[in-house]
């Protein structure tokens, strides 16, 4: 007979929070038990009743009752995203300084009440207690975030909003989109249908990293409607998660050209022949500096506005190969008579461009850290990913800053050196690793890690084909790097690892009930190997840029 009371200490609570003060005591959840929510606070009481009231089968009745209650409110002497969680004999009061901080509190009370929380029914016999006490907690970072490449493989509308689920139960609250690179496009622009009708799939595609012979000879793809991007775009923001879109441009861009050839540098190939690309890599097809293409990519930016309310769009401006442009009479002449000297200046004009125009509609230009090259407008910020050097030039700069470096937080970099890893890429990077990931960079003064907003971990899904494969990938680190993103750590070198392996104990359990596919500290399970699909190990990470 296992326990049927199973409550989880404050102190083992995922992203840990500021402060916890405990009691030898606990409150009963029951029938009875009544969930009332102040002004304001509806939000959270509806999320609330249909979470635990799924897991629990308790009614959660609104009103006043006899059974003790939770009570939901707001004081706005908290910190927006923070909350102060009251644990007492005769009830529980949860404080928002927001709506959002609120949230974060409900996602605190779910944890409270132990694993099997995270089901979707009540298990039988179970009983459901609180531990008494407080707690206080509020975010380090406004900006904890994932990054998600729903282009190498497509991950459908059903996975996304389960992904916004597991970010939210770790108090993320922002969905970088990777929506278009060279191996699809995936989201509809009513003005430009071929970008899906064609852009959207292709007809093999590799198994394994490149250097791999396998294909899977099968067409993949998939793309969301603008209703989808709409339903994705409500359910995060029901869950205070912002979704940041990236286009990207000027390169990665080769299921647009397929699409659309004209996109392309059409005097240097014939672009009609490309299709969307079916192995990994860096793609040389990249958009033609054209008042076409800037014409074209405007109207997909109206789109993208009407869809998403974020304030940030990411244009991406990473890996643009310039060859094309070198060898394209029409780029040539474009850079001289706008008189660049070069064609990274070409990519900086093309990046501008797209910053000005979306500044004039009210909104801020974010890209990978190669947009600094060429100078920003103010607003701009950028996503440092190439190591902290970016972010630190971008702050110092006056720019706002999201640190992803892939030498600490590219989940789709190998977990682990052993041979069983399943399709291993780049070096490895630990839950320890991942713990010890700080986002600020010791050399920044106060002011310039004011710049810093916060940080994402990002995971490319070239060698990931579904969810299982990428939850693979995420968890257990995400919880790590959520721990980074929320808690306000010590100093990498200071952090106490062991005791968050500890508490990652419970931590497993919630995320079994979740039916999180994770990777086991012992390694992976049978089913979770992909033996003899090629990956591209690394001894250790390339050089901080
Ligand atoms: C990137 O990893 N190319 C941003």
């Amino acid at each position: 007979m296992t326990d049927l009371t199973d409550v989880t200490d404050a102190t083992d609570v995922i992203p840990r929070p500021r402060h916890a003060v405990a009691q030898d005591a606990c409150f009963d959840l029951g029938p009875d038990t009544r969930l009332v929510a102040d002004e304001g606070a509806g939000h959270t009481e509806r999320w609330l009743r249909a979470t635990l009231g799924a897991a629990t089968g308790l009614p959660l009745a609104p009103g006043e009752g006899g059974g003790g209650a939770v009570r939901l409110s707001l004081d706005g002497e908290l910190a927006d995203e923070g909350y102060r969680l009251d644990i007492a004999p005769d009830g529980v009061r949860l404080t928002g300084g927001g709506p959002a901080g609120l949230f974060w509190g409900a996602q605190t009370l779910r944890q409270l009440l132990g694993p099997d929380a995270f089901r979707r029914a009540p298990l039988p016999g179970r009983r459901w207690r609180l531990p008494l006490g407080r707690i206080e907690d509020a975010p380090r970072f406004g900006w904890r975030g994932l990054m998600l490449d729903v282009s190498r493989h497509f991950t459908p509308k059903d996975g996304v909003l389960r992904q916004l689920d597991l970010m939210a139960a770790h108090k993320l609250n922002v969905l970088h989109f990777h929506l278009t690179d060279d191996q699809g496009w995936r989201i509809e622009i009513k003005r430009h249908p071929k970008l899906t009708g064609t852009g959207s799939w292709r007809s093999r595609t590799k198994f394994g990293h490149r250097a791999s012979p396998l294909w899977e000879d099968k067409p993949h793809g998939g793309y969301y409607t603008q209703e989808d991007i709409r339903e994705i775009v409500a359910y995060a923001a029901a869950r205070h998660i912002t979704v940041v879109p990236e286009i990207d441009v000027p390169g990665h861009s080769q299921a647009a050209i397929a699409a659309y050839p004209e996109l392309g540098n059409t005097d240097v190939i014939d672009t009609t022949a490309l299709s969307v690309w079916d192995t990994w890599g860096v793609s040389p097809n990249v958009l033609a500096p054209t008042e076409n293409t800037l014409r074209f990519y405007e109207g997909v930016f109206e789109e993208v506005l009407e869809l998403f309310p974020s304030e940030f769009v990411h244009i991406g401006g990473d890996e643009c190969p310039k060859d094309q442009w070198r060898a394209s009479a029409i780029a040539q002449a474009r850079m001289a008579e706008l008189g660049l000297a070069d064609e990274d200046e070409l990519q900086s004009w093309f990046i501008q461009h797209f910053d000005t125009w979306l500044a004039g509609r009210g909104r801020r230009l974010i890209g990978w850290d190669e947009i600094l090259e060429g100078g920003l407008a103010k607003g701009a910020a950028v996503s440092s990913w190439r190591g902290y050097a970016g972010g630190i030039a971008a702050a110092r700069a006056g720019h706002d800053v999201v640190m992803c470096p892939e030498q600490q937080v590219y989940l789709n970099f190998r977990e682990d050196g052993g041979e069983d890893e399943p399709v291993p890429i780049a070096f490895v990077r630990t839950l320890e690793d991942v713990y010890r990931f700080e986002p600020v960079p010791a050399e920044l003064t106060p002011e310039e890690s004011g710049h810093v907003i916060g940080t994402q971990a990002n995971l490319w899904t070239e060698v990931t084909e579904n969810q299982e494969r990428v939850d693979y990938q995420l968890f257990p680190r995400l919880a790590a790097f959520a721990e980074v993103a929320w808690s306000a750590l010590p100093a990498p070198a200071d952090r106490d690892y062991a005791a968050f392996e500890r508490r990652m104990a419970t931590h497993y359990r919630r995320l079994d009930a979740l039916g999180i596919a994770y990777r086991p500290p012992a390694g992976p399970r049978p089913w979770q190997r992909r033996p003899g699909v090629l990956g591209r190990p690394m001894d250790g990470p390339p050089p901080n840029k």
